[in-house]
């Protein structure tokens, strides 16, 4: 049990899905020893059910600038976002998606042989006149169409793969990290990976709600093992749900179906998104038409018995488009909702979809701790030593996040329907890049103090030995069913205070949880639990940083304090976690741009 196998690389990458792969395929490039671990095989992470597309301006379909997509995505962050990284990641945009195509993305085209790209919600042209056409997408399967690809060109380049590798936590020594200590399912033995540079990748944390769009292996192990490494998460608060979850089963329908001509109508037929975004409609961002769902049904103006839904209607598309362009939700629709979409409209609600929050970082992909007050930056946006790459920040050695694990902060409050794919690609390039800059391939390892990695030992025995009352599957529940009812699209004090405390005493509960297998080969028992152990660790932090943000901003909609408040909350909030307390704090909001391409965006009321 005590025997551990150690392995010696360059980098180590956790999680492969879009983030992780391009980070592994970025780093072999360049000559580094990689290694990827990862517990689900590669083409099976959660990267595979993207949908929609990839945004990038591109101006394909028609004109386009990325300076555009830095206005579109400013706003829709609700100016949360850093928006040095926001520059980066538009600009990157356009070179990250040809690269794609040049790995091999299957790409649709137009008749002239382009990467075809749809509208997307709030991606506009000319700062919110027009409505662009910027997501560049492979059918409704782009997501499987990247991931698929990805882990080809990194089997290519012969990156290794450590599959079905269970990561327990990092090995940090004197403030750096230097590896990760992992279980292998497949035959019970456990492995410290000494690394230069350790990449979480490790996604989102959407399995803390009952109704998400995200598989089950969404736990955000990298999140909590950041927690338990004693650094905080940033952002936590703002949960995204997308607009078009089917209802009862939570599966995703793509944005695209909006982009392609579909709308949303409500018990009386109405297309009510006319009244709440009258320019941008049924696309505007997807915060804007969460709430508006919401408030119809709050209105008694939902659809079915219970009127607690709503319509989206792709049955006046031709059916030819509706093959071509949106074969896969189509399928969907027939499977999860019994609706053929050439002949009814599709019962939808919003859904968890995404968490803007996780593990705060530059736009090199490593890890921040913050350096300068909040005050400071709010009181002087353009401070001069902030431009230019240079950051405020203080870097964790050692260790780097991407993708939805990360908070770079380029989606901010709201996340823009399409950024994500983008996100995961433009920074696990960045982070390979990185790796590339800071690390000589093969470079020797020093020794490890093995109280470096005891604690993650003992936190596995512990689970693995744990005989209390409780099973994983009832604690997992009470805790999605209080992230669900309490921190749902609109909160206030009093659900969010009631969310703590339930919260809180949820977590107490699995001290009492017994598990029935203490095998060390494929248990799947111990997989749940220590998955549920991570999830409590999010959950916690999450709804104690919506309890304190009194305002509303993006994806964080508070009934008593319905109004953005920039004079006092225009900052990011970051969460520790000590056994079950959680600490605040906070960290500026980087106002300013990386370069003079661009110009900064002062806050301003948003409109649709
Ligand atoms: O609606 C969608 O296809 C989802 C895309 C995204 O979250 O970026």
């Amino acid at each position: 049990m005590t025997k551990l196998i150690t392995h010696e690389y360059d980098v180590v990458v956790v999680g492969a899905g879009g983030a992780g792969l391009r980070a592994t395929l970025g780093t072999v490039e360049k000559g580094l020893k990689t290694a990827c671990l990862t517990k689900v095989f590669p083409t099976r992470s959660h990267t595979v059910a993207a949908q929609g597309g990839i945004s990038a301006a591109l101006g394909n379909m028609g004109e386009d600038d990325w300076r555009y997509h830095f206005y579109d995505t400013v706003k829709g962050s609700d100016w949360l976002g850093d928006q040095d990284a926001i520059e980066y990641m538009c600009r990157e945009a356009i070179p990250a998606v040809i690269e794609l195509e040049h790995y091999g993305v299957p790409f649709s085209r137009t008749a002239d042989g382009k990467i075809y790209q749809r509208a997307f919600g709030g991606m506009t042209t000319h700062y919110g006149e027009g409505q662009a056409q910027r997501t560049c997408a492979a059918a409704d399967k782009t997501g499987h169409a990247i991931l698929h690809t990805l882990y080809q060109q990194a089997l290519k380049h012969h990156a290794e793969f450590f599959v079905e590798y269970i990561v327990l936590d990092l090995i940090m020594q004197n403030g750096e990290c230097r590896g990760v200590v992992a279980w292998c399912l497949d035959d019970g033995s456990l492995h410290l990976f000494k690394a230069h540079t350790t990449i979480l990748a490790t996604g989102g944390y959407g399995r803390t709600y009952f109704s998400c769009t995200s598989a089950h292996t969404v736990t955000g192990d990298g999140n909590a093992m950041v927690l338990r490494a004693g650094l905080p998460l940033q952002d936590m608060e703002f949960i995204q749900f997308h607009p078009t979850g089917i209802y009862g089963a939570g599966c995703l329908i793509t944005e695209g179906a909006r982009g392609e001509g579909g709308y949303l109508t409500n018990s009386e037929g109405e297309r009510f998104m006319e009244r709440y975004a009258p320019t941008a409609k049924d696309l505007a961002s997807r915060d804007v038409v969460s709430r508006a769902m919401t408030m119809e049904i709050h209105a008694g103006r939902g659809v079915g018995a219970l009127k607690d839904h709503l319509y989206l209607h792709l049955e006046h598309l031709p059916p030819a488009l509706l093959h071509e362009r949106l074969p896969g939700i189509s399928e969907t629709a027939r499977i999860f909702a019994g609706v053929n979409v050439t002949k009814q409209p599709i019962p939808v609600l919003p859904t968890v979809h995404y968490n803007m929050g996780g593990i705060p970082t530059n736009y090199h992909a490593e890890v921040v701790i913050k350096q300068l007050s909040p005050e400071t930056q709010v009181a002087s946006p353009n401070l001069p030593y902030m431009r230019g790459g240079v950051s405020p920040d203080k870097v964790v050695k050692g260790l780097m996040a991407i993708g939805e694990a990360a908070c770079v902060s380029v989606h901010g409050a709201n996340r823009l329907g399409s950024n994500s794919l983008l996100d995961l690609v433009v920074f696990g390039r960045a982070a390979a890049l990185r790796c590339a800059e800071l690390i000589t391939p093969n470079q020797p390892h020093t020794d490890l103090k093995p109280e470096c990695y005891a604690d993650a030992l003992a936190r596995f025995e512990k689970i693995r030995n744990t005989d209390g009352k409780l099973k994983t599957a009832d604690i997992r529940l009470a805790m999605q069913k209080t992230m669900q009812n309490n921190a749902a699209v609109f909160r206030t004090q009093t659900t969010l205070d009631e969310g703590v405390a339930e919260i809180t005493a949820i977590r107490e509960s699995f001290e009492n949880l017994g598990l029935k297998d203490r095998s060390l080969i494929w248990n799947t028992d111990l997989v749940e639990a220590l998955e549920l152990d991570n999830l409590l660790a999010q959950a916690s932090v999450a709804i104690h940083a919506a309890a304190n943000r009194h305002e509303s901003r993006g994806g964080h909609a508070r009934e008593d304090y319905p109004q953005r408040d920039d004079a006092n909350w225009l900052k990011h909030t970051l969460t520790w976690l000590h056994k079950n307390k959680v600490k605040i704090d906070y960290r500026p909001v980087h106002l300013y741009t990386l370069t003079n391409d661009v110009e900064m965006i002062t806050p301003k009321a948003r409109v649709y």
